[in-house]
């Protein structure tokens, strides 16, 4: 898969969704200075300048599919595989149990544009996400060029294929997974206790006693403490 480098880009999901649109786009792109980057729920996402990836994919061979929500969890695979790492429904990879790399799924005219973010050098956590989020680097003790990693996950994501239903993506999933007893905040403010994925690659979870399966939440990490 051919990947376009560019020195800097504010988002690396807008300029790969706007080469789209020309209908002269390059399959993945990544930026060595991304300044103004996304994450999931429109916070905002930042690494620095060579020390982080931030790379975005088209994947028109999944236009139209049916359980979008498989995309982003391939996508976590293919990081976890790169980086030795676990994964977090939907779609979180974390090294040492902080988050190493966030995916953001987006559509373009129904063609998937998957964006991935990784922290590798020791720097490309901001210190105020240190309790949280972590590097390649930091944990290893190695860094990885942002190349190379692109490079490498996106021959991983080829690997992996299309999985058509989570049953075809389950036995890799299983392989990086660390879901099982995290913690999750649910859109209507509930908190429920992962119990493991369900058989559409929802979540299952306990919530106050009860079993639920939820499409949608977000890891509780408790409250924020002030800086
Ligand atoms: C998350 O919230 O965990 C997802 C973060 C996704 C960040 C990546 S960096 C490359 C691509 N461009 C963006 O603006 N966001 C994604």
């Amino acid at each position: 898969m051919s990947l376009l480098v560019l020195p800097q880009a504010a988002s690396t999901q807008d300029e790969l969704k706007r080469l789209l649109a020309t209908g002269n786009a390059p399959p993945a792109l990544m930026a060595i200075d991304q300044t103004a980057g996304r994450g999931r729920f429109g916070r905002p996402w930042s690494g620095a300048p060579g020390s982080s990836l931030a790379l975005s994919v088209a994947l028109p061979e999944w236009q139209g599919h049916q359980r979008p929500w498989l995309i982003g969890m391939s996508a976590a695979c293919a990081v976890a595989g790169v980086f030795r790492a676990k994964v977090r429904w939907p779609n979180d990879v974390h090294l040492s149990g902080r988050k190493l790399a966030g995916i953001l799924v987006e559509m373009s005219d129904g063609i998937p544009v998957v964006g991935i973010g990784v922290n590798l050098g020791i720097d490309s956590v901001p210190p105020e996400l240190a309790g949280r989020a972590t590097s390649l680097e930091r944990e290893t003790g190695k860094n990885m060029p942002p190349e190379a990693a692109a490079e490498r996950i996106l021959a991983r994501l080829k690997g992996i294929g299309l999985p058509e239903k989570w049953q075809e993506l389950a036995p890799v999933w299983s392989v990086f997974d660390e879901t099982q007893g995290k913690e999750y905040l649910l859109h209507d403010g509930r908190k429920g206790s992962a119990l493991g994925i369900g058989p559409l690659g929802e979540l299952i979870c306990s919530v106050e006693g009860e079993t639920e399966s939820v499409m949608a939440a977000e890891a509780w990490f408790g409250p924020v403490e002030p800086a």
